[in-house]
């Protein structure tokens, strides 16, 4: 496995995502990546999962310190208190002692960034979680945070695959050396039957899923967590890393619509 370093942790590059997964189907499914060697596993209060997912990491007896648990405070918290609150639960349900990274779920227009990022580095400095960062923050935000505020940021999580272009805000994170973590790598599944993939992976002897995931991996600074409740799926998407991707492979890639944004709630951020 390939990690990015970041803000003194190590971010295995390929995680598992697994919103929409609960209960025992959740467990199983978590049980059987790290079984396969998944070390990066990514939930979040909003998930409902964070149970199930400690249950499996009990299971697994995995050294704490080779294993990267994300989860996040939902929106609805983001006042110190309730960032406490919401904190205290997710690592009791996680049964662990400390998270490696807790993230800002989705940014909300009458937050106090100062006072929640605050309360977040305090966590940090308590040795509770081991890094802090952000989800589904634009450039403008994500500025904030980093030079005004100056919160050591670990990452942004955002939604970024062959069909969504995140250039600008690449480019920014390029410049103060903060990971890009992808969600929706695979845009919600649709990438296993994009043709243009399917026709680059017959090539490779690999399925357009990895084609998808490889373009993600193949570039500087990005960490990609798809979701896959399947075994068999699980296990492509780790082989994912050991597939070559050519030029012309980038270029058939790069003429793909770059305008499928899946996850896009309303009052969510302004993204440009
Ligand atoms: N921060 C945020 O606001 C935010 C928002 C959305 C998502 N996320 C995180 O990102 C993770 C991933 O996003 P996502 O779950 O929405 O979408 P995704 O990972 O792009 O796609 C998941 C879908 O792809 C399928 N799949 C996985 N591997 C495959 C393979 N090798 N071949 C064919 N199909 C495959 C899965 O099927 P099966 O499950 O049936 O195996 C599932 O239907 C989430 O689970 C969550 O952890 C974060």
């Amino acid at each position: 496995m390939e990690y990015l370093q970041t803000q003194g942790i190590r971010l295995p590059r390929l995680g598992l995502g697994t919103f929409r997964m609960q209960g025992e189907a959740c467990r199983a499914a978590v049980e059987s990546a790290l079984a396969l060697g998944y070390r990066h596993i990514d939930t979040a209060e909003m998930y409902g999962n964070e149970e199930a997912i400690g249950a499996a990491i009990a299971t697994a007896r995995i050294a704490r310190s080779d294993l990267h648990v994300t989860t996040k405070v939902w929106h609805e918290n983001l006042a110190p208190d309730a960032i406490r609150k919401a904190f205290d639960a997710s690592l009791k349900k996680l049964r662990l002692d400390y998270v490696d990274l807790y993230l800002v779920h989705w940014p909300r227009s009458d937050m106090n960034l100062q006072a929640v990022l605050e309360t977040l580095l305090k966590l940090k400095e308590q040795g509770r979680t081991r890094a802090i960062g952000v989800a589904n923050f634009p450039v403008a935000l994500l500025r904030t945070a980093v030079e005004e505020i100056k919160a050591p940021i670990a990452c942004n999580q955002v939604e970024y695959h062959v069909m969504l272009d995140q250039t600008r805000l690449r480019k920014y994170l390029a410049t103060k050396a903060i990971p890009l973590v992808a969600y929706c790598p695979l845009a919600q599944g649709r990438a296993a039957a994009d043709p243009t993939l399917v026709a680059i992976g017959r090539k490779h002897g690999a399925s357009a899923a990895q084609v998808a995931l490889k373009w993600l991996l193949d570039q500087d600074g990005v960490a990609a967590i798809p979701k896959a409740s399947r075994r068999e799926s699980q296990r492509a998407n780790l082989d994912a890393l050991n597939i070559g991707l050519d030029d012309e492979d980038r270029q058939a890639i790069a003429g793909l619509p770059k305008n499928k944004r899946c996850v896009d709630p309303a009052g969510g951020p302004d993204w440009d």
